[in-house]
């Protein structure tokens, strides 16, 4: 250690350290500007000047390194006087007008004027014309804000190694800008944001809106990891594929999720949404990538990582098994808790083996995901059926209510009782337990355009039916996803959209067809439930099939309080305040509460719900873990044509070999297309690795 004083007050410094930060260490301040904790010094600024042994001359305190016995002095006259100077003629070239300014109040050099007391408004005479460019997609250009402490060109050329930021000299004056007048893409910009955080007044910011979506920082700069209802760290898994670690990356989505797989192959990807790259071309494709990790994972290493609590004795019961109640159980089970998965049907699962067709989801990956869950020690029972919540409760130290909406709901239309009406929950499940489907006939109706109709009329062209889809909605507002409309068409499905459900027709053994009518508009009534509709005059006709299939919605099947015994709301829904019941240890989560949602949701409400129960046992609720340890190289270099790269789309299978039999309709990356994807990454999580610079009143002591 090397010994000194500074104003006086005896400190001490490691080798090789500068005078700035041996004293900001010792919570002594010295104005400081173009300084960067992560950045070279290069001494551009001069407000960090101090005089050294009693000299006369000012030397730089970021470039001037500690030395043992120095005598510094922060406010000798020649170091005030250079460091007002400094001040001064930055200020001459700086707009008169702050407030104005999206750095405002949070600027480094409006704090640093005010710490050295020296007016703004004085010196700001010269106006630099150097007009504001918004013309870049996500970063904003305000040079006439820029005070050249070159700190943005340290962090693009040095940092980062991608080379766009120089200084230019133009009819501002000089400034940090890109030489030629290019736009960043064009540069070669990799939109990292290193940039941003780095500069110290409002020369270089996030465009307008970016940083005001949610409520914390760092889910600002991450949007992707914010979207993501679990909150998996995406760009550190998408880093781990880029790097060639599908099993860091496996693991690492494995800390937040235990149906990684099943979440590669059919996650409503809101990720996707949040991804800043839709700003430059297209999302990255995160869920595809999750999907390339889980199926690259030779290694596993995750299964011996991860928190394993003592046992607490205590018993709770999972009604359900959809990726709601497996995954509290996963995690009650980790905390210590003896659980039990209580199904009604044969198999685990519940949508992911009875719901969604293997087409999407191959049932073996579940299987694997489920099986690793009951090796974890969850246990299970099948085939039982659980009539009475308030029953199982006498039994056990808690209950979770996690019984999904599993049951359909058909429309009340004349003819919905006959005998081939049915529910497009129940056709799904006799699709995917592999049942012969003739009892359908040879052309079906589905009535409803949602994924789970799309999922209904999928399967059946896959059994060679005539399949008809008719929907309320207009073609241009159909609910399934594109993908679901495209695929569906190319296999043959003959899509009515703008229909109106009069009446099925025939007789009770017996439906010949469904009796509809073209609407021109309509629009539904959240508060009531009832659609107001335009129908075209004289559309009415029937449309021949041998069976009716409502995919209108879904409900829990619960039916009372007297005989479940817990408060059930009007929609037969458990009644519940927060994840509690009407009853004390009885809790519901997932579908059941929220109604009918996307399984990360799902998933996400097994978490809190098995921290809930924890508290409510006794534990701390804490469920968080680390199986992968991070690494993020901040040099990401230059890459030609960074962002035009184009998306990689998983190779769809040609019609005849989808219909042809259960397979995945898509094939999986290659290592060459994971690779390229992940490779499109903004890697904006970069950004929170470089240090927030303190401002003078975040030191202790007498700083004034
Ligand atoms: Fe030392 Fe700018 S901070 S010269």
């Amino acid at each position: 250690m090397i010994h000194l004083t500074i104003d006086g007050q005896a400190v001490q410094a490691r080798e090789g350290q500068s005078l700035l930060h041996t004293a900001l260490d010792a919570g002594i301040y010295i104005p400081h500007l173009c300084d960067h904790p992560d950045l070279e010094a290069k001494g551009g600024c001069r407000l960090c000047s101090v005089t050294v042994n009693g000299g006369e001359t000012p030397v730089p305190a970021c470039m001037t390194l500690a030395e043992e016995g120095m005598t510094v002095e922060i406010r000798s006259e020649a170091a005030e006087a250079v460091r007002r100077t400094s001040m001064e003629l930055m200020l001459a070239t700086h707009p008169a007008e702050c407030t104005g300014c999206p750095k405002f109040g949070k600027c480094e050099l409006q704090s640093l004027y005010q710490y050295m007391g020296v007016n703004g408004q004085d010196w700001r005479q010269k106006s630099r014309p150097v007009p504001t460019d918004e013309k870049n997609p996500l970063i904003t250009h305000l040079f006439t804000r820029c005070i050249r402490c070159g700190r943005c060109i340290r962090a693009c050329q040095d940092k980062r190694g991608v080379k766009v930021l120089e200084y230019v000299r133009d009819a501002g004056g000089v400034h940090a800008g890109i030489p030629g007048g290019k736009r960043l893409a064009e540069a070669g910009c990799r939109f990292c944001g290193a940039c941003i955080e780095v500069c110290p007044t409002g020369s270089i910011v996030d465009a307008v809106g970016l940083m005001e979506k949610y409520p914390s920082y760092a889910d600002n700069v991450v949007p992707c990891r914010a979207e993501c209802p679990a909150h998996i760290d995406i760009p550190a898994y998408i880093r781990a594929v880029r790097e060639g670690r599908p099993g860091d990356a496996h693991a690492i989505i494995r800390e937040k999720v235990p149906f990684p797989l099943v979440l590669g192959h059919i996650c409503n990807h809101l990720c996707e949404t949040g991804c800043k790259r839709t700003s430059l071309n297209d999302p990255l494709g995160i869920r595809n990538l999750k999907r390339f990790a889980v199926e690259h994972d030779a290694g596993q290493a995750w299964k011996d990582k991860g928190f394993h609590k003592p046992r607490t004795g205590k018993r709770v019961a999972v009604i359900g098994s959809g990726p709601c109640g497996l995954t509290a159980a996963y995690y009650l089970n980790k905390l210590g808790h003896d659980v039990t998965v209580l199904e009604k049907r044969p198999q685990l699962g519940g949508p992911m083996t009875s719901g969604i067709p293997a087409y999407r989801l191959p049932l073996e990956g579940v299987m694997a995901e489920i099986q690793w869950i009951l090796d974890s020690g969850v246990k299970a029972e099948t085939n039982r059926e659980v009539t009475s919540a308030a029953a199982l409760r006498k039994e056990y130290d808690a209950v979770l209510v996690a019984v999904g909406v599993s049951k359909g709901r058909k429309l009340p239309l004349p003819g919905a009782e006959f005998q081939q009406v049915y529910t497009a929950m129940d056709v799904l499940a006799d699709s995917r337990a592999g049942a012969d489907l003739s009892y359908l006939g040879k052309t079906v109706c589905v009535i409803g355009g949602g994924s789970v109709g799309y999922d209904a009329a999928r399967s059946l062209v896959r059994q060679g039916m005539t399949v008809h889809l008719a929907c309320l909605e207009q073609a241009d507002r159909i609910l399934a996803d594109k993908e679901d409309q495209e695929e569906g068409a190319q296999e043959g499905i003959h899509l009515l959209p703008g229909r109106s459900f009069e009446a099925i027709e025939g007789t009770p053994d017996r439906v010949t067809g469904l009796r509809v009518h073209t609407v021109l508009s309509s629009t539904y009534d959240r508060a009531t439930g009832k659609v107001t509709e335009v129908a075209e005059e004289g559309s009415q006709t029937v449309i021949p099939c041998d069976s009716v299939i409502f995919a209108t919605g879904q409900h829990t099947g619960l039916s009372s309080y007297e005989s479940f015994g817990i408060e059930l709301n009007g929609r037969g829904y458990p009644a519940v305040e927060g994840f509690n019941t009407s009853v004390d240890g009885i809790f519901a989560a997932g579908d059941a509460i929220t109604g009918i949602s996307f399984v990360i949701k799902a998933i996400q409400q097994g978490r809190e719900v098995a921290s809930v129960i924890d508290r409510y046992l006794g534990g701390d609720g804490e469920i968080d873990e680390t199986l992968a340890e991070r690494s993020a190289e901040p040099r990401i270099g230059r890459v030609e044509g960074f962002a035009a790269l184009p998306r990689v789309e998983q190779e769809l299978r040609d019609v005849k070999q989808r219909l042809s039999g259960g397979a995945d309709v898509y094939r999986t990356y290659s290592c060459k297309e994971a690779e390229c994807e992940s490779g499109r990454c903004l890697q904006c999580d970069l950004r929170l690795q470089l240090q927030r610079v303190k401002l003078w009143n975040e030191y202790g002591g007498d700083n004034g």
